[in-house]
């Protein structure tokens, strides 16, 4: 009966080996150490034998059982194996991986989605307007009267036709109250042009954002919470803004803002930062002559504008010390936005 037992150990292993798939692997574990097999019922003939004997064959069987489970568990893992190995043939894993080029924001783009999404949290709504312009929109709207630099050849593109490059997008302000009727209060990204010497911190078109707010009691102290509030939570709320009065045509009184830079291990800067003002009355005017109507009344209504230049809110958000870099598209420089 040993010698029985000896034999089905070895079909067993012979099956195990010979299985090729789980499925007949299965199949030889169910016919050799399942409750239907050859070693079982060779156990059950177990009470026949002699006190003596029965304990050598119960130690063959174990042993059998044993060999056969440790046969089983070693093919299966074999078979795993190579089904492992057929999935990733012709693949080399040691080959160094690819790796996938992702675009980034620009940085202007950044800062400019920045200060809409805290100005739109303010309630002002989008505007937008040519950069094609004509002299009455860009200058004249503005109440800029025909002598001044501005308008001169030499600061600003012409056209042949008298239209001109936008030089701010201040002219979006006479576009939308041409259009629209009071409150209104609005902001307007978008390109400027002038015939600027280029330099580190001049460009011949750079990137404005405007604001409009126009409305019965609108006050100066409105601008100036409004602003301080903006740079505050652009720049940190210990953030310092300072507004030195200064002329601009289209306004009165009139300011330009500072902002407080302070670079770690650098004296504190001011650093100019926009144009602001209370919409001077003769804009109302002409707003109205060009309607023809009187819904922008200055008698009745008060407004503030601003214009700031985008260009260099990413210069002190950054730390860019030239603007140049910001049109040249140099993917060394432009990475380290990503
Ligand atoms: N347009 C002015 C500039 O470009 C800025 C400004 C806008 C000033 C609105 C006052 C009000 O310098």
């Amino acid at each position: 009966m040993i010698e029985q037992a000896t034999q089905i150990q070895a079909e067993a292993l012979a099956a195990v080996e010979a299985a090729n798939t789980e499925a007949t692997l299965e199949e030889a574990r169910v016919k050799f150490l399942g409750k239907k097999s050859p070693l079982n019922a060779l156990a059950g003939e177990m009470r026949n034998l002699s006190n003596e004997e029965k304990p050598k064959l119960g130690a063959a069987l174990n042993a059998a059982r044993h060999a056969i489970g440790a046969a089983l568990d070693t093919r299966k893992q074999s078979l795993q194996d190579a089904a492992d190995a057929a999935s990733v043939e012709g693949l080399d894993p040691s080959m160094p991986g690819r790796s996938v080029a992702t675009g980034s924001l620009h940085p202007l783009t950044i800062v400019k989605d920045r200060a809409i999404q805290i100005l739109r949290r303010l309630g002002f709504a989008l505007a937008d307007g040519p950069e094609i312009e004509t002299e009455f929109h860009c200058f004249d709207a503005l109440n800029t009267p025909a002598d001044h630099p501005a308008r001169n050849d030499s600061d600003t593109f012409y056209f042949d036709s008298g239209k001109l490059l936008r030089t701010h997008t201040s002219s979006v302000q006479v576009r939308t109250m041409e259009k629209q009727t009071p409150p209104v209060k609005i902001i307007a990204p978008g390109s400027a042009y002038r015939r600027d010497e280029i330099d580190a911190t001049h460009l011949s078109v750079f990137n404005q954002l405007e604001g409009l707010y126009v409305d019965k009691d609108v006050r100066l102290s409105d601008l100036k919470g409004t602003l301080e509030f903006f740079y505050r939570a652009m720049f940190g709320d210990n953030t310092e803004v300072r507004f030195r009065p200064h002329f601009f045509p289209f306004t009165e009184p009139s300011f330009e803002i500072d902002v407080k830079l302070q670079v770690k291990g650098e004296a504190p800067k001011w650093i100019e930062v926009a144009g602001c003002g209370m919409v001077d009355p003769a804009v109302f005017e002409a707003i109205n002559e060009s309607r023809g109507d009187t819904a922008f009344d200055p008698a009745e209504l008060t407004g503030y504008a601003f214009g700031m230049g985008l260009d260099r809110l990413a210069m002190i958000q950054y730390g860019i010390k030239d603007i140049r870099l910001l049109i040249e598209n140099d993917t060394r420089f432009l990475s380290q936005f990503a």
